[in-house]
C-alpha cells in the first residue's frame, strides 16, 4: 500500500452519494488535506448533484473514480460494500466503509480476506467511537470511578422510519441499527458479548411487516465478566432522535446522550421539561463524530495513526446481530459461540 507524501493533498474517491454519502462528501471536500474529491454513484444524476454542491468531480464508473485515488470512502447501499472493499483492496487502496461490511458472516469474511491478502487498511464507520460522550464514558469505565460495572443500557430511537425502499436492503433492525449499540457496548466496556436474548415487534407501520423486518427491538446481552447490558431500538420515536448509553456501577452512574436536547420529558411535576430543540436525526447529533472519523481515516491513509475501528470490529458486531436474529426466531438465549466467524474463521 503506497502512501501520499506528507504535505501532498490527497485524492479521495467516494462511492455512494445517498443520505450519508452526501454528508461525507461535504466533510471530505472541506478537509484541508483532501485536494481532490471524486464521486461516483449507481445513480449518475445523484453523483452529479452532490459533485455540484461540494465542488467534487463526478465520474461515470467506480473504476474511473478509483483510478489515481489515494484512498476510497464507501457509502453506497450495503449490498455493494463487500464488492467495493475487495475492489479497493485489489487496487492497493486503503478504504473507509460505512457499516456493515456485508449482511452475513461469509460475505464479511470474504471481504476481510481480500483486505488481508492485499495488506491494505479497512476502517469501519462506527462513528460513535468518535463522539465526545462515548469517549468520556470509555475513560470513566477504565478509570475505576464507577467501580464494578453491573448494568449497561443502550438506547437507539429514530424519530421516523427510513424510506420503505431502504428496508429490504438494510438487513433488518439488528444489523442496520442496533449494530452501532453492539459495537459501542464492546468499545466502552472493553468486554465481549457472550450470549444474547432478543425480541422484536412489527406492530408499527405496515412497511416493516412487508419487508419482514421489525420496528422495535429489545435485547439482553451478557458480557464476559457477567455485566448485563440491554439494548433497545425503535424506528418510530415521535419525541425525537434519542441515542443514549447508561452505565451503572457500584459507586456511580453516567449517561451518554443526556443533555438539554435529549427528547425525554420527565413525568414528575418538577422534573426536567420538554427540550426546546430535541435532536432530529443522526446527521445532526453525530456531525462532529462523522467529521472526526474521516479525519482519523485521512491520518490512517497518511500512516500517521493506527486504524481506530477495523474489519474484526465489524465482524464482532455483525455476529452479535446474527445471534439476535436467531434468538428472536427461535425465542431462546443464543451463545455467541454458536455463530460462525469467531476469531475471523468459519466454524
Ligand atoms: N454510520 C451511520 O450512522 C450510517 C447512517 C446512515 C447510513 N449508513 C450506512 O451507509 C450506507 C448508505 O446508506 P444511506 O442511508 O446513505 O442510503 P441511500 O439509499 O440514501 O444511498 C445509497 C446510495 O448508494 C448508491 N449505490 C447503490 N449501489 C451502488 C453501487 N454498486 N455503486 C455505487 N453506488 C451505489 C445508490 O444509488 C444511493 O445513492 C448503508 O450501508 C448504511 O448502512 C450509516
Amino acid at each position: 500500500m503506497s502512501r501520499p507524501g506528507h504535505g501532498v493533498a490527497m485524492r479521495i474517491a467516494l462511492i455512494g452519494t445517498g443520505r450519508i454519502g452526501a454528508f461525507h462528501a461535504g466533510v471530505l471536500a472541506r478537509h484541508p488535506e483532501v485536494g481532490q474529491l471524486v464521486v461516483a454513484d449507481a445513480d449518475a444524476a445523484r453523483a452529479a448533484e452532490v459533485a455540484a454542491l461540494t465542488g467534487a468531480t463526478a465520474t461515470a464508473t467506480v473504476a474511473e473514480a478509483l483510478a489515481g485515488a489515494d484512498a476510497v470512502v464507501i457509502a453506497s447501499a450495503t449490498a455493494a460494500h463487500a464488492g467495493l472493499i475487495a475492489a479497493a483492496a485489489r487496487a492497493g487502496l486503503p478504504a473507509f466503509c460505512e457499516k456493515p461490511v456485508a449482511l452475513d458472516v461469509p460475505g464479511t469474511l470474504e471481504a476481510l480476506g481480500a483486505v488481508e491478502a492485499a495488506g491494505t487498511e479497512l476502517q469501519l464507520g462506527f462513528m460513535r467511537r468518535f463522539d465526545a460522550g462515548y469517549r468520556n464514558a470509555r475513560e470513566l469505565v477504565r478509570s475505576g470511578r464507577l467501580g464494578r460495572l453491573h448494568t449497561v443500557r443502550a438506547v437507539t430511537s429514530d424519530p421516523a422510519p427510513p424510506p420503505a425502499a431502504y428496508l429490504p436492503l438494510s438487513g433488518g433492525l439488528y444489523r442496520d441499527c442496533l449494530v452501532h449499540d453492539f459495537d459501542i457496548v464492546r468499545w466502552v466496556t472493553g468486554r465481549e458479548v457472550t450470549e444474547v436474548y432478543a425480541m422484536g415487534s412489527d406492530a408499527g407501520p405496515a412497511m416493516f411487516r412487508a419487508a419482514g423486518d421489525i420496528d422495535t427491538a429489545a435485547v439482553v446481552l451478557t458480557l464476559d465478566d457477567g455485566t448485563l447490558a440491554t439494548a433497545t431500538a425503535a424506528r418510530c420515536n415521535g419525541a425525537g432522535y434519542d441515542v443514549r448509553l447508561e452505565l451503572a456501577g457500584e459507586y456511580d452512574q453516567f449517561a451518554v446522550g443526556l443533555d438539554d436536547r435529549t427528547p425525554l420529558t420527565s413525568a414528575e411535576p418538577h422534573g426536567p421539561g420538554r427540550p426546546d430543540k430535541p435532536w432530529t436525526g443522526f446527521l445532526e447529533r453525530f456531525a462532529p463524530a462523522y467529521e472526526a472519523e474521516l479525519d482519523a481515516f485521512v491520518r490512517l491513509v497518511r500512516g500517521e495513526a493506527a486504524n481506530p475501528c477495523d474489519g474484526r470490529d465489524a465482524l464482532h458486531a455483525l455476529r452479535i446481530a446474527e445471534a439476535c436474529e436467531v434468538s428472536r426466531r427461535e425465542r431462546r438465549v443464543v451463545p455467541l459461540a454458536e455463530i460462525p466467524g469467531a476469531a475471523g474463521r468459519e466454524g
